[in-house]
């Protein structure tokens, strides 16, 4: 198993912290005794045994204090990026990792965040007004933040493509139907067309947002409205009549500088790394103590236990920045590596959202079919660990809602589990968990109330076990786990319908 690992691993490493752990190549000159890094190699049951839901509760406490200090701000605690309580998080997490001595090497990955505000908005077609319609997130205002006037207008087909726009989209309000390609797209099209606003209709019931995602030049002032909505428009309009409408939005969209938070561990062989992250910042509506407060907190249990052993593998610690804003840290870190450096990344684990109250125990269904090779033996660990421990899991979708996304789509095999978000419980769910049928699975996802009395403690306590298993066992031995191959995404990742809990198509 491990026992030759650490003497053929050495060639690959440097530093003090390693010449001091190994006496074969400890320097015999020397007269100060060096500094000496843990002795014992890590295992699955002794870094479980580590975790406490004591030590978790305090951490989510003191979280919760930290998220207090944006009320002068926000009239409530939170840690969206750009508050307080985000910056206090950013200091938690680093002087925490600083404090554990010189096991892991820290560093502050900068970048602009792209955020955006909508106050006011207003769309009338015809004589009415939509009942159903919402802003998009990170829309721009109208011009001059003022009500602009011109027809709407039928966009054909799906609104991907140049040609779809007729010649009289120009001045015009384009109304474009929602798929095939994502929303931001749409609004760039009509944009370089000449559109003054843009308006989606959905194609499934009821009403329908998103985000635009990256901002362009092009973008336009964007609505969402429902098929019913929509129907008696497109009748209207293709039947030749005129429809003047008029459009107005309040907002904004602009960069903020924040941080990702990243350590790793200095033993271990550089060269095979595995990586795992949860995300620093909350939404602005409430201090995310579920979502993502146990994730990140549950990381930082384990990097400070980490440092009691040994490590074959190197161990990477991420704290994200910007996952509301639309998955921003994870994308910026992995858009930024080197071929060589995304190449050392054995496998990336999410860990987001792991106490909801009204949990299920959820496992990301990610294959090797649609995924990096590996993935699915990640998958197939959580599985394991459940059934060993007599508990019911579920697959869900891996589609595109938190921090993997980047890695996968470069190449980087990922997994990850969580115990839900807004989703409503089944009735069969009750029989596997316990927990309440027809509610959330966090009825507070994203809201004021997602505070340490929104943490189920039993399902954080035995998930953080689970993720000490999952770094224990990788960093001890990658061992049959499938080599990288390459930066590509599999050939058959299926586009998704979301980045980070805001649809994109
Ligand atoms: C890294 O960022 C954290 C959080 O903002 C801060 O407390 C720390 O001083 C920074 N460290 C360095 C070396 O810039
Ligand atoms: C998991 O994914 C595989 C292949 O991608 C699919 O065949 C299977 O039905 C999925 N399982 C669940 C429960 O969604
Ligand atoms: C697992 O789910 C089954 C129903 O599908 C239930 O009978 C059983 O009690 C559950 N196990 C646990 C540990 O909750
Ligand atoms: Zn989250």
């Amino acid at each position: 198993m491990y026992n030759l690992l650490p003497l053929i691993s050495l060639s690959a490493l440097t530093g003090a912290a390693i010449i001091g752990q190994h006496p074969l190549i400890e320097s015999s000159h020397s007269e100060s005794p060096l500094i000496s890094g843990p002795e014992e190699f890590v295992s699955s049951s002794s870094l479980q045994a580590h975790i406490t839901k004591e030590g978790l509760l305090k951490r989510a406490k003191h979280l919760y204090k930290l998220a207090e200090q944006a009320i002068p701000e926000y009239n409530r605690p939170t840690r969206v990026i750009g508050s307080q309580g985000h910056l206090a998080t950013l200091d938690y997490i680093y002087s925490t990792l600083a404090g554990l001595g010189d096991y892991y090497e820290i560093s502050n990955q900068s970048f602009n965040a792209v955020v955006g505000n909508v106050f006011e908005w207003r769309l009338v077609l015809g004589d009415t007004e939509p009942e159903s319609v919402l802003p998009f997130a990170l829309s721009p205002p109208t011009p001059k933040n003022d009500a602009i006037f011109g027809p709407l207008v039928l966009v054909a087909n799906d609104g991907c493509d140049e040609s779809d726009y007729p010649a009289n989209t120009k001045g015009a309000i384009a109304l474009i139907k929602r798929g095939v390609c994502p929303f931001g797209q749409k609004s760039e099209r009509a944009g370089r067309a000449g559109a003054i606003a843009a308006v989606i209709y959905n194609h499934e019931k009821g009403s329908m947002s998103g985000t635009l995602g990256q901002p362009s030049i092009f973008h336009v002032a964007t609505y969402g409205i429902s098929l019913e909505d929509a129907k008696l428009y497109i009748e209207k309009l293709k039947q030749g009549k005129i429809v003047p409408s008029s459009a107005y939005m309040d907002s904004i969209v602009y960069n903020a500088p924040t941080t990702n938070i990243v350590a790793q561990t200095k033993g271990g062989d550089p060269e095979n790394c595995i990586m795992l992250g949860g995300h620093s910042d909350s939404v602005a509506a409430g201090p995310g103590i579920n979502d993502d407060g146990s994730g990140s907190m549950t990381l930082l249990e384990v990097a400070t236990h980490l440092t009691n052993y040994k490590v074959n593998s190197c161990v990477r610690f991420a704290w994200w920045s910007g996952e509301e804003e639309g998955l921003l840290g994870s994308t910026y870190y992995v858009s930024q590596l080197s071929t060589e450096d995304n190449m050392k990344i054995r496998l990336f684990m999410d860990y987001d959202m792991l106490a909801s109250p009204n949990y299920a125990y959820q496992v990301y269904n990610a294959t090797d079919a649609a995924n990096p090779a590996g993935s699915e033996g990640l998958r197939d660990l959580y599985v394991q660990y459940y059934e060993s421990h007599g508990k019911n899991h579920t697959f869900i979708p891996f589609d595109g809602r938190s921090d993997y996304q980047a890695f996968i789509e470069n190449g980087i095999p990922g997994g990850g589990i969580a115990t839900g978000a807004e989703g409503v419980k089944t009735t069969e769910e009750v029989a596997m968990f316990g927990g309440t049928a027809g509610d959330w699975y966090d009825p507070c996802y994203h809201q004021f109330c997602d505070t340490v009395q929104n943490l189920a403690l039993d399902a954080w306590e035995f998930n953080s076990k689970l993720v000490a298993h999952s770094v224990a066992t990788y960093a001890l031995s990658l061992e049959g786990f499938p080599e990288r191959v390459g930066i590509q995404a599999a050939a058959h990742l299926q586009p998704t319908l979301y980045r980070g809990h805001q649809l994109v198509m």
